[in-house]
């Protein structure tokens, strides 16, 4: 019913998470609340490491990418596991060295480094850069050359595949600031020159193409096309590249409409292309990177909030307003994002009430889902938002100077805080 192992309903009717009861923890922690299950985080690590291992002979890494929720704990979990990160800017980088997390495992991404976090990178030694742009190129060359330390690096390619949920386009022109283009000749421009730059070493080559993917198809056929390239490389510069990243992406129910690929079977397909790929080419089969992040917390998260003023319009809609909103959960205002959403001391009752919930920003945008199906509610009331666990902590704000939510991870009934709360403090911190 609830679309994720981490969920269930007790015998009092409250939802739980990780074998917690929800109602608890809203009143011992405090709403809004961000809530995770480390068990849920943990066991979709495992799916995608062991649909590697057990499926594929060359080997592979699982980097999570971790724009989609980013604090020291996840950062600990993951090196426990003996996965990789992606880390997008100096702040994840730095979050992570923290907690000690092997700097070797560490992919760097983002379409304009500055030099610090450039510099920052190759003092931690972090394990590749993937390299976005001609600019960038060259910048990195330069910094390494000077400091005389060699960086290994990726290209980011953009392979003409544009995926979207359920629909995926083979475009040569791909409109994104990011990466290569394959089409127009940039990408082959790109990694003639990085072959030929002393002070790095191409070792690989990269690509993403997109986010809450639910096909499998594009996934193979960027597989296909990134391992086309890796030949035509070999063949016009006689260097072989032996590692291949090949992004993130897999798509997670949020809504009962939302029919997600299993992830073990899809790679089993991704892999089974490279291996052909690489028989045709006659090519050493690539290491492997794949970099989910939404798939490997979203599902295991949920938000926690109080329900305050219930304001029925008629004729019109009703309005549940509650302690949190875009400050905590921006999806919906940025991408009309669907979510389920329940009350969660009434989970065993009938969602049978249609209701806007509201945030509480002085911003008519702020809502967090519109005539959502949820049990009849009244003030006082704990509402949860399911499956919150990827892009709500990492994307959220002090807009209006609200502050953020703690986050709380439970655990096999267990629960301890992983973020503090934000104080009114923390909001002034920085004010001169
Ligand atoms: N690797 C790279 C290079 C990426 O750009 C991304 C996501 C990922 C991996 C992880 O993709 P995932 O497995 O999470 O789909 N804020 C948006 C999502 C932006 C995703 C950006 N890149 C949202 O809330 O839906």
């Amino acid at each position: 019913m609830f679309f994720s192992d981490s969920l269930n309903v007790n015998e009092q009717g409250h939802l739980t998470i990780g074998g917690c009861d929800t109602v608890v923890l809203a009143h011992k922690y405090g709403t809004p609340l961000y809530v995770m299950d480390e068990t849920g985080i943990r066991n979709a690590l495992r799916e995608y490491k062991n649909s590697i291992e057990q499926n594929y002979e060359s080997g592979g890494m699982v980097a999570y990418a971790s724009k989609a929720c980013s604090f020291k704990e996840i950062y600990r979990i993951v090196m426990q596991e003996g996965c990789a990160i992606d880390v997008v800017s100096g702040g994840e980088l730095y979050t992570a060295m923290q907690v000690g997390f092997p700097a070797e495992r560490i992919y760097f991404h983002g379409n304009n480094k500055t030099e610090d976090e450039l510099k920052m990178a190759i003092k931690y030694g972090v394990g590749r850069i993937i390299v976005d742009n001609f600019n960038e190129l060259y910048k990195l060359a330069d910094i390494t050359s000077k400091i005389g330390k060699k960086s290994n690096i990726y290209l980011r390619i953009t392979p003409g595949i544009e995926a979207h949920t359920h629909e995926f386009i083979k475009t040569g022109q791909i409109d994104s600031k990011f990466g290569f283009t394959l089409e127009n000749g940039d990408a082959l421009k790109a990694i003639k020159t990085a072959v030929k730059l002393n002070s790095i070493t191409l070792k690989g080559l990269h690509c993403h193409i997109g986010s809450q993917i639910f096909d499998e198809e594009p996934f193979v056929f960027a597989a296909q096309t990134m391992m086309d390239l890796i030949a035509q490389v070999r063949d016009t510069t006689g260097v072989t590249l032996t590692e291949l990243n090949l992004g993130g992406g897999f798509g997670i129910r949020y809504t009962k409409d939302d029919k997600p690929i299993s992830f073990g079977g899809n790679m089993h397909k991704v892999l089974k292309t490279l291996e052909e790929r690489s028989v045709y080419h006659n090519l050493p089969k690539p290491f492997i990177i794949i970099e989910p992040g939404r798939s490997v917390v979203g599902p295991a998260g949920i938000t926690l909030y109080t329900v305050g003023a219930v304001k029925d319009i008629p004729g019109v809609r009703t309005y549940v307003s509650i302690d949190g909103g875009m400050t905590d959960n921006p999806r919906y205002a940025l991408y009309k994002a669907p979510y389920s959403v329940l009350i969660a001391n009434k989970a065993n009752q009938p969602a049978d009430c249609k209701m806007t919930i509201a945030g509480r920003c002085c911003e008519s945008g702020d809502l967090i889902q519109e005539d959502a199906m949820l049990q009849s509610c009244n003030s006082g009331d704990i509402m949860a938002v399911l499956a919150t666990g990827a892009y709500n902590y990492s994307m959220s704000s002090n807009y209006n100077r609200i502050t953020r939510p703690a986050v709380v991870m439970v655990n096999n009934g267990e629960s301890r805080i992983v973020v503090k709360a934000e104080s009114y403090e923390d909001i002034v911190r920085n004010d001169i």
